[in-house]
């Protein structure tokens, strides 16, 4: 007999299957009580589905490799690609080699290993709705062993409820079997819904993976370390001392090629719906009891919940909208959105915000939110700004104290680092009164750590999937509460008509985004 070591809450549907499949829940655990799941067989097998397409290239493969470069993949390991295309397992497999030529370092590359890798790599071409192949499949599947298997789903979202569909059609779903999704689940509320009750039928919510890929970035785990890990910050993260909080995700690409799926999207579904609002509620989240999927992913949500919906009206206030025309990023000419998409378009490729969390914590705190597409730098960072001392016993006469209140700047990307602004005393024979500066502590991540490789946000979130661990995965409560708030900004912009207000590449926006901040007596941290 063996052991389902899991907390989880069997569902009704997932007790039989248990039972049928000779497994149990541990002894020490009562399977009613618990939640979070984390099933602990290891999955061998990983059925890549959309393996011909772009993030498969990029990230899923190059990161498989680095695991098993790293031997942190189970031995034996196979994986099963499948896309559309028909083509055979070595066609497949040159396409693999030259992705990883590209995609990989130079310092991970190695012939030996790379010819290893694509030997545990097979190919099935399926079509949604095509059983036969479906069928092919999960035979290539079974036929490599009995173990857990885990699913990617990194294709286009339609297909998510098709492919799982088939796949169970041909038995190959049991309790331990682990499906990933890849965003967008959705593009509002009601579908995104849908996708979780035609995924939920087939799969307990302990087997979903729904992947943000900013929480594989090691930078955005280390909020949680940051927050919870010091006893310094804890006391003053609240709306006592804190002025307002401001997250910015900076990008300077633009479209890339993906223009069809981009527009009608825009920045706010694109990026804000999922990895600002994630970035933001680990660092407005309550400290969860302890550090397992179920305890975060319930404050999580709570703050999620908390996020003060947006109308018609204030969405004139509290929402600016972009589009860019052409310019220059980084000393490179850049064609306007409409130009690259060839017709006109009310989509915004750069969206800034002020939100609110209506919770004890948080009361009267603006978080200022920011992300667009060719903007000056690629910078994700975090700024926590302090509420001045009470009072200041620096002032001098006719002039200001000099004072600034304190600020913490958390830099996500491209480098590493956390930079707490501290007033200091100039050096100086102060004859005139004390003279005060504001001065950097720095913790540079990247020279601390300089010796640690630093790895692709999807290597960490495949392992975890392997491994069944869903705590840096979104729950189906936190996507749609995400939908909820972001509904309600769609919504207000329909209802009230909002345009997009046009900024040249190369820019921070338009100017409409730095007054949204600097109407309230603040400013942007570029
Ligand atoms: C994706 C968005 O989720 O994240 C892209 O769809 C965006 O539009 C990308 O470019 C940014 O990810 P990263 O890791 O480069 O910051």
């Amino acid at each position: 007999m063996l052991f389902c070591n899991c907390e989880r809450a069997h569902t009704p549907l997932h007790r039989p299957i248990l039972s049928l499949m000779g497994r149990r829940c541990s002894p020490f655990e009562d399977p009613y009580l618990g939640k979070g799941c984390t099933l602990s067989d290891k999955s061998a097998t990983l059925i890549i589905f959309g393996a011909t397409g772009d993030l498969a290239h990029r990230m899923l493969f190059p990161s498989l490799y680095n695991l098993m470069s790293d031997g942190l993949l189970p031995s034996p390991f196979n994986i099963v690609a499948s896309g559309r295309t028909a083509m055979d397992d070595d066609a497949f497999r040159k396409t693999i080699a030259e992705a990883l030529k590209t995609f990989v370092t130079a310092e991970m590359y190695d012939e030996r290993r790379i010819a290893a890798f694509l030997d545990t790599i097979c190919y099935c071409p399926v079509e949604a709705g095509n059983a036969g192949q479906f069928d092919a499949l999960a035979a290539r599947a079974r036929g490599l062993g009995d173990g857990p298997i885990a699913v990617y789903l990194s294709t286009p979202p339609s297909l998510f409820a098709p492919t799982a569909q088939g796949l169970a059609e041909t038995g190959l779903v049991g309790p331990d079997t682990r499906i990933a999704m890849e965003k967008p689940i959705g593009k509002d509320l009601p579908s995104s819904r849908e996708v979780n009750d035609a995924i939920g039928a087939l799969f307990a919510e302990d087997q979903i993976f729904r992947v943000d890929h900013y929480l594989g970035k090691e930078t955005v785990q280390n909020l949680i370390i940051l927050r919870f890990g010091n006893r310094l910050f804890e006391p003053l993260w609240n709306s006592t001392a804190i002025d307002h909080v401001q997250i910015t995700v900076a990008e300077t690409v633009g479209l890339e090629g993906r223009v069809s799926y981009y527009d009608g999207v825009g920045a706010l579904r694109d990026m804000v719906q999922n990895h600002v609002l994630q970035i933001l509620s680990i660092i407005a989240m309550e400290p969860p009891a302890k550090m397992d999927s179920t305890a975060v992913r319930d404050e999580k949500v709570k703050v999620l919940r908390s996020l003060r919906p947006m109308d018609a009206e204030t969405v004139r206030t509290n929402s600016v909208r972009g589009q860019y025309r052409d310019g220059a990023v980084k000393g490179k000419l850049v064609a306007g959105y409409l130009e690259e998409l060839g017709k006109p378009s009310n989509t915004e490729t750069f969206v800034a915000l002020k939100a609110y969390i209506d919770n004890w914590r948080w009361t009267g705190v603006p978080f200022y939110l920011r992300t667009g597409k060719c903007l000056p730098n690629r910078q994700s960072e975090i700024l926590i700004q302090f509420k001045p001392v009470s009072h200041s016993i620096f002032k001098r006469r006719n002039a200001s104290s000099g004072l600034e209140p304190n600020r913490l700047i958390i830099r996500l990307q491209p480098d590493e680092n956390i930079r707490m602004m501290l007033m200091t005393k100039r050096p100086g024979l102060d004859r005139d009164g004390v003279k005060v500066e504001e001065v950097g502590l720095d913790v540079s991540l990247d020279t601390t750590f300089s010796g640690e490789r630093r790895r692709i946000a999807y290597e960490r979130l495949l392992l975890d999937l392997l491994e069944g661990d869903t705590t840096l995965f979104v729950r189906r409560d936190e996507v749609e509460a995400q939908w909820t708030w972001v509904d309600s900004i769609v919504n207000g912009w329909k209802e009230s008509d909002l345009k997009v207000m046009p900024y040249a590449a190369g820019t921070w926006g338009p100017s409409a985004g730095i007054a949204l901040i600097e109407r309230d007596g603040a400013s942007w941290y570029d």
